[in-house]
């Protein structure tokens, strides 16, 4: 069946649904998440460290679209009490937050943790808690210490260690409380997108060999965390933990693009996923063998692509408890012609690959330059991640609507409904075991390159306010009233 039979059918189906099957599966679980350098600001209250975002927006205000920072952001450091209360107002069964590793290791190290940060995400925690509210927490969410990023980074091989030493700490202070953890937050952002560009912290450009270190050093770091907690804490605690990737699904424009699509979606998703999830671990075959005849074509002797060791190889495979995935969009991919020009974004190698990523005509836009609307897709990243890994436990720790929204956001509820309508049909018409869905964002927040000038939050912040003031947009109702009937309504 080709994409356009699928969307047909996919109509046709959703059209004749009955009420009944608009359901969600008992236990079925509903939350909304927030990262820290978003919400939190108190940038530099008590001893918190510096980290690379605070750096960036400071050095580099004009890289950020409104020239703002995180400084302040939603104060969320100071008013998590009012967050749970908006969590208990939606109902939602899990808060999706990250720690910020220099607030809690100001270093960047565990010589010396931080009594301050330390409280604060217990309390946090304690007060989801108390409420009946499962934290679900992510461990890394971009914010990396600058005493870090002054070594490498992401690009030093040492983060892996680093990061072990910052996730027993975590484990150890939190463990006993939270069941549900990620441990790194879309590396293809924080690889590919930011080493291809040059955008987003760290500013340096290095298509060619930073972006490829950092995806090994992701992979392996979130290993070592990973068994970290299977083995010294899994035994008491009884936790989930994975990594939460970045998902673009890719649909060939003609069946002649088909091979390319697969391509795409291998070194989107695949690079990402493959060492952890399959069986047999390392790089997607494709990826390697595409990447070894680009770094030839480049002069190169070898593959830019960093090999891992067997050793790594076994590592890396089967650290997952769950599989979390974070999708908001879809692409269009075609070969490219003659003296075409690429923009790379969200492909690492687009240039390479030998594809050109597009919009289809009918897909609507959001106010994010990287994001266009196609429900659709979330269904089929979903059926094709079980083709390649199995059943697992999915949950969508990531999905929303970016807009320029004011309270009546009719498109962000038309956003959820048929995005969760699909996730419905993967899960009832393709028998995919997705047992929870996150929406992006709990509230308004700093929208990284884009600051505050576009908009994806269930309520809405008033940044005019020195309180901070949240209100809840109709998505906010829409969302709750869902929560509570466990169904959508049409
Ligand atoms: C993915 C990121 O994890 C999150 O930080 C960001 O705000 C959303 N996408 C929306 O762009």
């Amino acid at each position: 069946m080709d994409w356009f039979q699928t969307v047909v059918l996919s109509t046709v189906l959703s059209a004749s649904w009955s009420a009944e099957d608009l359901t969600f599966p008992p236990g079925f679980m509903f939350g909304a998440a927030t990262a820290a350098y978003q919400v939190e600001g108190a940038w530099n209250v008590s001893d918190k460290g510096e980290s690379a975002w605070d750096r960036y927006t400071h050095e580099h205000p004009e890289k950020i679209k409104d020239h703002s920072n995180g400084d302040i952001a939603c104060d969320s450091y100071h008013l998590w009490r009012r967050d749970i209360e908006m969590a208990v107002e939606l109902g939602l069964h899990f808060y999706r937050f990250s720690i910020s590793w220099p607030r809690l290791l100001p270093s960047g190290y565990p010589n010396y943790i931080s009594e301050d940060g330390k409280n604060y995400y217990s309390n946090l925690i304690d007060g989801l808690l108390e409420k009946g509210i499962e934290p679900f927490v992510t461990m890394y969410h971009w914010d990396l210490p600058q005493s870090l990023q002054d070594l490498g980074g992401w690009t030093n091989p040492l983060v892996a260690d680093w990061f072990y030493d910052y996730a027993r700490v975590v484990f150890t202070l939190y463990g006993d409380r939270v069941k549900w953890w990620l441990t790194i937050n879309e590396p293809l952002v924080m690889c590919d997108f930011v080493y291809n560009n040059g955008i987003l912290a760290p500013p340096i450009m290095s298509p060619e060999l930073g972006a490829y270190l950092c995806s090994k050093n992701v992979l392996v770091a979130h290993a070592k965390a990973w068994r970290l907690y299977d083995e010294e804490f899994r035994p008491k605690y009884n936790g989930k933990v994975s990594v939460a990737n970045h998902h673009v699904w890719f649909d060939p424009l003609t069946p002649d693009d088909a091979e390319l699509a697969e391509l795409a979606r291998e070194d989107c998703v695949g690079k990402y996923t493959h060492p952890i999830f399959s069986t047999t671990g390392g790089w997607p075959p494709s990826i390697e063998k595409v990447m070894e005849e680009v770094s030839l074509k480049r002069g190169y002797k070898s593959s830019s692509l960093p090999a891992f060791t067997p050793e790594e190889i076994a590592l890396v495979r089967g650290t997952y408890d769950f599989y979390a995935m974070n999708h908001y969009t879809s692409r269009l991919i075609r070969k490219a012609k003659e003296g075409e020009t690429f923009t790379a974004w969200p492909l690492g190698d687009a240039v390479d690959l030998g594809g050109i990523v597009q919009r289809r005509a009918d897909w609507p836009l959001s106010t994010s330059f990287w994001f266009y609307v196609y429900p659709e897709g979330i269904r089929r990243q979903l059926v094709w991640l079980r083709k390649q890994y199995g059943n697992l436990e999915f949950v969508i720790t990531e999905n929303g609507l970016s807009t320029y929204a004011g309270l009546d956001d009719q498109d962000r509820i038309d956003y959820y409904k048929n995005y969760l309508r699909q996730i419905l049909l993967a899960i009832k018409e393709d028998g995919v075991n997705v047992t929870g869905y996150t929406a992006w964002t709990l509230m308004d927040n700093f929208e990284w390159m884009d600051g505050y000038a576009t908009k994806l939050g269930l309520y809405e912040v008033d940044y005019l306010d020195p309180q901070r003031k949240r209100t809840p947009r109709a998505s906010a109702r829409f969302y709750a009233d869902l929560i509570k009937k466990h169904a959508l309504d049409s």
